[in-house]
């Protein structure tokens, strides 16, 4: 088992810009888990499915979904969708999806063996509570609601995507709840996560706090695996 660095922390917390620094640093892997809710989301809507779904349904479903990652980018049923599960309404279906059993535990072991295969740097949201308890280091990554909207229009609008900031923050404020409120997996602080509030700091000095961090804790734990 190799080793995982596990980052957990609400849309828009600035996750994915650190981890792949760090792993970059590191000469980990960058495990985008958002990115695998999304295009799992993204196939079930294609198939149809709406979002009050039965498990049976969403079960059917994930037996025909082949999600993987190729240098870096996104591959569904072969066809690259990087770009596509980028846009908010990807967003909402992967939150809303999420939150249901058979999804969770279809991607459970894809995250778990990617860990078998290389060193993890992986976020999300239930990294360092379900996925990687016993991650070799865990993090809380915090920002308020109105910078994580603000970065999340910025983000948008450089892919393209027309967006309006007060719309995001609403958006925001709804996937909180959901993935914070569901039983499965909810988002939550661990009690072993270093907590980071992001909040006006540049995305280099957020860098440097997880860096510094790692570094400082030396080489202690290995990885166990608790069940779902
Ligand atoms: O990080 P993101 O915005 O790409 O994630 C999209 C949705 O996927 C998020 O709202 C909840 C879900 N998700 C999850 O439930 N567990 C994870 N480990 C990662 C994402």
């Amino acid at each position: 088992m190799k080793k995982v660095i596990a980052i957990d922390g609400p849309s828009g917390a600035g996750k994915s810009t650190v981890a792949r620094l760090l792993a970059e640093e590191l000469g980990f892997q960058y495990l985008d888990t958002g990115a695998l809710y999304r295009a799992v989301a993204l196939n079930l809507v294609r198939m149809g499915l709406k979002e009050e779904a039965s498990d049976e349904e969403i079960s059917a479903g994930l037996k025909k979904t082949k999600v993987e990652f190729e240098n870096g980018r996104v591959l569904l049923q072969g066809e690259d969708v990087s770009e596509e599960i980028r846009s908010p309404l990807a967003g909402h279906y992967a939150s809303v999806f999420s939150a249901r059993g058979p999804v969770r535990t279809y991607l459970l072991k894809t995250q778990r063996d990617a860990a078998v295969k290389a060193d993890l740097v992986a976020e999300g949201r239930d990294m360092t509570t379900v996925v990687f308890p016993e991650a070799f280091k865990k993090f809380f990554l915090d920002a308020s609601p109105e910078e994580r909207a603000r970065r999340r229009t910025d983000e948008l609008m450089v892919k393209g995507f027309a967006v309006e900031q007060d719309r995001i923050l609403k958006e925001i404020a709804e996937r909180d709840a959901r993935d914070s409120g569901r039983q499965l997996a909810p988002l939550r602080r661990a009690d072993d996560a270093y907590y980071i509030d992001s909040t006006g700091l540049a995305k280099e000095e957020v860098f440097r706090r997880l860096l510094e961090f790692v570094k400082d804790a030396g080489e202690k734990s290995r990885l166990k695996y608790k069940q779902l």
